[in-house]
């Protein structure tokens, strides 16, 4: 029996394929460690989104290498996900020590690899994979084994994009967009009910233009909805992340009918200025962003939104900023994500004129940053004396809290709980807050 360190970088996809992954592995004798020293074999699922991220991978495999030299020179590493299916060939001149390179599509072959190792006896093979073979690897993905997540799962629905925002790498990394057999989503998500999962989040580069044609029928996000509602032991249903360009009506109005869906919605809007929207290549204006918003309150009028947001966007001016800042203002969201711009290769906007100084992107961020606490916290205080349902999911960091999500993505913990609550929905009355984290006590 040997080792099996594992890293995911980025978006819950990884884990979501890096999961799906060691089941396939799962006959190969590999137990899960945390110690680099005792892998056999280690796999660094990767995320291009950024540079810092890439940075990040460049150091973890230099120290890998070094643990590598030093304690176990037949450690097979296998570098896969996003920056493989960039990177390709580059990665291994660059870090020889690197046996497999994967690309996004390519990850189930990862076995069948190692199979090809046995009894050889040196380990130096270098195996580089960065076909698109989408529809193998899903075929291998259904496949229901072991279930990694308690609770709450993830279960891709859909993945790569055909938008091209000019700032990113994703139409590269995963590809164009890919749905899944909508009937196979179905019975996973009927077989992780059976082992006790309660909330499934949807996960999609574009979740909401998943699209699935069979028997000359159309199946879309809200069919999932729909059949995940029937579906006995699922309480919640969550999506991640929908895009404001093909937002259909009839996702909006299935809130009315399903009430597993719950009233929090990621709706990136990346920047607050249409004139740096058109340059993102993002179809929508603000005011078209703040209808569709008004479209959901409509139908449910306590629905929360969180955002990503991008500061330093070529040619960027105080003025597109200064509308940023006005959308936060009128947003006021309780939570997101912002960034400052990565020039990714292979972008249009990586080599458009007038890249922002990085002291500019630097002090636009900390403003948007300071605003955005701003906001969680008047939104958590807001909280306070309010009843929220809670879906307990995990034992705190204390021995006597237990911790979940309310229904609007907060995270609450209780002192008041036990082991028995843990898989259960809670009403819970809320007294405080910290900088993550909302305090509260069971009340039923
Ligand atoms: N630079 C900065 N942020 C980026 N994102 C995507 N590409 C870049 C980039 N080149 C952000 C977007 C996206 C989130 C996943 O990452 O806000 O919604
Ligand atoms: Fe990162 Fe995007 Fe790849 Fe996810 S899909 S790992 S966010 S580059």
């Amino acid at each position: 029996m040997s080792g099996l360190f594992v890293k995911n970088y980025g978006c819950q996809m990884n884990v979501y394929d890096t999961n799906k992954l060691l089941d396939l592995l799962s006959s190969y004798n590999y137990k899960e460690t945390q110690s680099i020293k005792e892998a056999g074999l280690v796999i660094l699922n990767t995320c291009h989104v950024r540079e810092k991220a890439v940075t990040k991978l460049y150091s973890d495999l230099g120290r890998i290498n070094i643990i590598k030299q030093s304690y176990n020179p037949n450690m097979l590493i296998a570098v896969i996900g996003c920056v493989a299916q960039i990177q390709g060939n580059d990665l291994i001149k660059r870090f020889p020590y690197v046996n497999f390179v994967l690309g996004t599509q390519a990850i189930q072959n990862l076995p069948q690899l190692i199979n090809e190792l046995k009894g050889k006896t040196s380990k130096k093979l270098h195996s580089v994979d960065t076909r698109f073979l989408t529809d193998e690897k899903f075929k291998i993905l259904n496949i229901n084994t072991y279930v990694h997540q308690k609770i709450s799962a993830f279960v891709t629905i859909q993945e790569g994009c055909d938008n091209f925002c000019t700032y990113c790498s994703v139409p590269n990394s995963r590809g164009r967009e890919y749905s899944r057999d909508f009937h196979l989503i179905i019975d996973e998500i009927k077989y992780l009910a059976e082992q006790g999962i309660k909330e499934i989040m949807l996960l999609g580069q574009n979740v909401n233009s998943y699209k699935f044609v069979s028997d000359a029928k159309t199946y879309y996000i809200e069919d999932i909805f729909s059949e995940i509602d029937k579906i006995g032991g699922i309480e919640r249903i969550r999506y991640l992340s929908p895009n404001p360009q093909g937002m259909r009506d009839d996702l909006i109005e299935s809130y009315r009918s399903i009430r597993k869906l719950m009233p929090f919605v990621h709706l990136p809007l990346q920047s607050g200025s249409n004139r740096i929207l058109k340059m993102m290549n993002r179809p929508y204006t603000t005011d078209e962003y703040l209808k569709m918003v008004e479209k959901f309150r409509n139908v449910r009028s306590d629905m929360m939104f969180s955002t990503d947001l991008i500061v330093g966007f070529p040619s960027e001016t105080n003025g597109d900023f200064e509308d940023t800042i006005n959308m936060v203002n009128i947003m006021q969201y309780p939570n997101g994500f912002y960034f400052k711009y990565s020039p990714r290769p292979h972008t249009v906007a990586a080599s458009m004129p007038n890249q922002i100084d990085d002291k500019i992107k630097n002090q636009r961020f900390q403003e948007l940053h300071e605003l955005m606490l701003k906001y969680k916290e008047k939104s958590n205080s807001s909280f306070i004396g309010q009843v929220v349902n809670v879906l307990f999911e995990n034992h705190g960091k204390f021995l006597n809290h237990i911790t979940g999500k309310s229904e609007y993505f907060q995270n609450v913990f209780v002192k008041n709980g036990n082991e028995n609550d843990i898989g259960k929905i809670k009403k819970v009355r809320i007294k405080s807050f910290n900088a993550s984290n909302l305090e509260g006590e069971i009340i039923d």
